[in-house]
């Protein structure tokens, strides 16, 4: 059995052809993992072509090619409104292209935006919509995003005015409606992300931030520095959201029943071609879900990611760069223990994981059970070599046994 070719961890060659050398900065670390951005992104230059963005996203997510296209050009047609409007075209009409991401837990969603983030020039900022609470008092306080976003800009408003805010798990915003929803303070949160997401002025210093206040009191008083606005106009930030929306297949399914005479037609049609009921998701079934309209209509560009079968799950394996085998060639390494995977033992993990139904994270859960006692027992022995096969997937504690003993 051939053993699988895998790049050095380390060596993920230069980054994808037509990145300008300044982009090139925010190197990853490990793969698929993005150093904390540069506390001052480079200026604005941006020449990537949709193509492009797509090409590096196929480096590390595997699958998802409608959501990598939606988001490629999401991204190009804001860099390029950016720089339009940094040249003193002033575009009056136009409307900013936010973008829902939805899709089955563990498919990718955070990690397609978490690696495109990899390339933004603009500040770019990610939180969890569940850390914000109406009031601002218990969680945070959406505003806080968008100051965030001039803390990445190195202080710079200008800069942070044509950034980047992705908010993850706005499924658990929803409220009233079919799922089940958080409580009335979802609605809240919701609310108050609209005037951001449209046209919002928001203060440089947190009105809740007294040693900010006072501080820029201060240097008020002293006159000194280059002026700096008091409010950051987020007429041009553009939004990244997403969910897993659970339960959302079966609001479209009833209402693709309900609505028309050939509602059973186009429900047989869809799954007859494997698609997901989340591709046909309308603004009406992300109502019934319970978002709020207002909110609903301020993300035009939606799009769905597809569960992962298990032949995507032996290609996340093999193929992506931020696999999760290379985790554990590095963590074995530290000891001075090579790990080799097969083609035969990464497709059992591969079926194994298929079976936990929650995408690529099923294979961080069979990982783990297969290597807990090789983790253990091996640092510290003679065993300096070992295979992952499909043998040794199937029974790890018998593999683990007659490796101690054959070099015991
Ligand atoms: N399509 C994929 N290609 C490569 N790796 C993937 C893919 N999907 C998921 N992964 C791996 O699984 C991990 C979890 O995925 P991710 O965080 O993107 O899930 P998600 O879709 O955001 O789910 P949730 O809705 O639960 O937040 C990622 O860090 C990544 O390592
Ligand atoms: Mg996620």
């Amino acid at each position: 059995m051939p053993a699988t070719t895998h790049r050095e961890p380390n060596d993920l060659g230069p980054i994808t052809a037509g990145v300008p050398a300044k982009f090139r900065g925010a190197r990853l670390a490990k793969p698929g993992v993005v150093e904390s951005a540069a506390p001052t992104p480079p200026e604005f230059s941006f020449n990537l072509k949709p193509a492009d963005i797509a090409r590096h996203l196929n480096r590390f997510v595997i699958g998802q090619r409608e959501a990598k296209k939606v988001l490629s050009v999401a991204l190009c047609d804001h860099f390029q409104h950016v720089r339009l409007t940094l040249e003193g075209q002033t575009a009056p009409f136009y409307q900013k292209q936010n973008v829902l991401l939805l899709g089955p837990t563990g498919v990718g969603k955070t990690h397609l935006i978490r690696s495109a983030a990899e390339l933004i020039g603009v500040p770019f900022v990610k939180a969890d919509a569940t850390k914000f609470s109406e009031t601002g008092y218990v969680g945070g306080d959406v505003d806080d995003l968008v100051r965030d976003l001039v803390r990445r800009a190195g202080g710079d408003v200008k800069k942070a005015e044509h950034g980047i805010i992705y908010l993850d798990e706005v499924d658990k915003l929803a409220t009233r409606g079919e799922s089940g929803g958080r409580d009335v303070s979802g609605r809240g949160v919701q609310t108050n992300l609209l005037k951001l997401m449209e046209d919002g002025d928001v203060p440089v210093v947190s009105p809740n931030d007294m040693t900010g206040q006072l501080q820029s009191a201060m240097s008020a008083m002293r006159g000194g520095g280059a002026a700096q606005p008091e409010t950051i106009n987020t007429r041009h930030i553009l939004f990244i959201v997403s969910g897993a929306f659970s339960g959302m297949t079966e609001i479209v399914r009833r209402r693709l029943l309900s609505g028309s005479s050939r509602g059973d037609e186009a429900l047989a049609e869809k799954e007859g071609k494997g698609q997901s009921l989340l591709t046909s998701a309308a603004t009406a079934d992300l109502i019934a879900y319970g978002l709020e309209p207002e909110f609903v209509g301020r993300l035009p560009v939606r799009v769905a990611c597809h569960g992962l079968s298990e032949e995507d799950l032996f290609d996340v394996l093999r193929k992506s760069e931020s696999s999760l085998i290379h985790q554990y060639e590095r963590a074995f390494a530290a000891y001075g223990i090579q790990c080799v995977f097969k083609d035969d033992g990464l497709r059992r993990l591969a079926q194994l994981a298929a079976t936990e139904n929650t995408g690529a994270r099923g294979l961080m859960t069979i990982c783990e059970r297969v290597f807990r006692d090789f983790k253990f027992k091996l640092p510290g022995s003679r065993v300096k070599r070992f295979s992952v096969t499909a043998k040794m997937v199937a029974a790890p504690p018998a593999e683990l046994r007659r490796l101690l003993a054959a070099r015991g």
